[in-house]
């Protein structure tokens, strides 16, 4: 059943019931040029999982879950659940099962009943602790898939770290994404426990050449050189896993990243304009690199200033975390702001960067990188890494009759 259909079914029709309905829902409208309407549908099915390469929603819920079970016959009934849940909510229906039987909870727990799909993906990692002696599958880790080392810059609080399972879901309405992960967390009674939790507020990046660049909490346009979802040629270089993997059910899959990385909001908001440019190496009003113009305009990395002294200075995080300066290394970053109020010691927000990065091997891309910027980067006095976990995330589910991780478990 369709969330309009109930609403009307019920009486209970309204105005978000009218505003999805002139926004219309189809997934033709997705797969259009430009764009992507707010409130359309975006395909569940193919060959990747969409989340990675599909356009950056406004909206983040983002879970990570411990398997309470070592039955491997629960674990793949929830995935299959769990798959059968995401296609319904993509498509802006209800959780399958009955939400009418009075003398039964309903099957879906109704607080996305009116609203329209809203560009929903989900998107589903496993953590390297699935694969210890619990569920047999030691075999099929994926030698790419450990924990992170420790790493420069890390305060990490280990109750916002890890996890078994990870699950994504973005949307452009804050409520739609909330109900997936409270609905997959329901399904997963038994089985599955929420570990910890991040809702994302606002895009960090561009992930699609549709896309306008957002700006980060720190005010300055974030994503101008991200990968994009239809450069299909650096989404098979950095992002997908390919025939080299040694895992085979990995292959069109990608390794997920998230840190949850705090901002001393207060210290950079006294900062001077020019240092703050300085610590990214751009312009804060039009995101151009201090070298250029426009915000497009590929950094000079060798300009250099009358005094002698490199333009975009040495500690400046473009100039770190460049392709040009890391042997042509990418990752495809698609985060989102977050914020959990104020730190109740020091009544300083809790608020920052919610950083979720895609590539196809987590120690030669991330890991890599944040060796090299967790040492050197100018940004560090005014950051800390709170939270970590990495994830692999399967391949896309190809059909109706397919689940998630199908091909790990084959
Ligand atoms: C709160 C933390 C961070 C903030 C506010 C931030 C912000 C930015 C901004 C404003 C840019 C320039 C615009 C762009 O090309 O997107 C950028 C670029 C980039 N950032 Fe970050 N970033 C953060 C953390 C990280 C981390 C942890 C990594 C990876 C370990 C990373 C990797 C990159 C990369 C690869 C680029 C593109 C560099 C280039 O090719 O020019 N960032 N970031």
């Amino acid at each position: 059943m369709s969330r309009r259909g109930f609403l009307g079914g019920l009486g209970l029709a309204g105005a978000g019931v009218a505003a999805g309905a002139a926004a219309g829902c189809s997934d033709s409208e997705a797969t259009t040029g430009g764009a992507p309407p707010a409130a359309a549908a975006v395909s569940f099915h193919g060959d990747h999982q969409a989340g990675i390469g599909t356009p950056a929603q406004d909206r983040l819920a983002f879970a990570a879950f411990d398997l309470t079970t070592s039955s491997r016959t629960d674990l793949v009934d929830l995935l299959h659940t769990w798959t059968a849940a995401a296609v319904a909510m993509t498509a802006g229906q209800q959780v399958p099962g009955s939400s009418t039987d009075a003398q039964a909870p309903p099957a879906d727990t109704g607080e996305a009943v009116g609203l329209p799909a809203s560009a929903l993906t989900v998107t589903v990692g496993f953590g390297p602790t699935m694969f210890d002696h619990r569920f047999g599958l030691g075999a099929r880790k994926p030698a790419a898939l450990t924990g992170l080392p420790a790493l420069p810059g890390d305060q990490l609080d280990p109750t916002r770290c890890g996890g078994d399972l990870g699950v994504q879901a973005c949307a452009n309405d804050p409520q739609v994404a909330f109900h997936v992960i409270r609905n997959l967390s329901r399904l997963a009674s038994g089985t599955a426990s929420m570990r910890w939790s991040q809702l994302g507020f606002g895009r960090t990046s561009t992930t699609s050449r549709s896309q306008a660049t957002p700006r980060n909490l720190m005010g300055f346009k974030d994503g101008t050189r991200n990968i994009r979802g239809e450069d299909t040629a650096a989404m098979n270089s950095h992002v997908w896993v390919g025939r080299d993997s040694d895992q085979s059910w990995l292959r069109g899959g990608s390794y997920l990243v998230t840190r949850r990385i705090r901002m001393q909001i207060e210290a950079w908001d006294r900062d001077y304009l020019a240092d703050q440019e300085n610590v990214f190496g751009r312009k804060k009003g039009d995101g151009a690199p201090l070298t250029g113009r426009a915000e497009t305009d590929v950094p000079d990395l060798a300009a250099k200033d009358s005094a002698g002294e490199p333009v975009i200075p040495v500690d400046a995080h473009i100039r770190l975390a460049s392709r040009e300066t890391n042997g042509g290394l990418q990752i495809l970053r698609r985060g989102y702001s977050y914020t959990d109020g104020t730190d109740p010691a020091t009544g300083d927000l809790d608020a920052g960067l919610f950083f979720i990065a895609y590539q196809k091997d987590p120690a030669s891309q991330f890991v890599a990188l944040q060796r090299r910027l967790g040492v050197h980067d100018a940004l560090n006095e005014y950051i800390s890494h709170t939270g970590s976990a990495v994830f692999a995330c399967p391949p896309g589910v190809r059909d109706k009759n397919d689940f998630w991780g199908r091909s790990l478990f084959a």
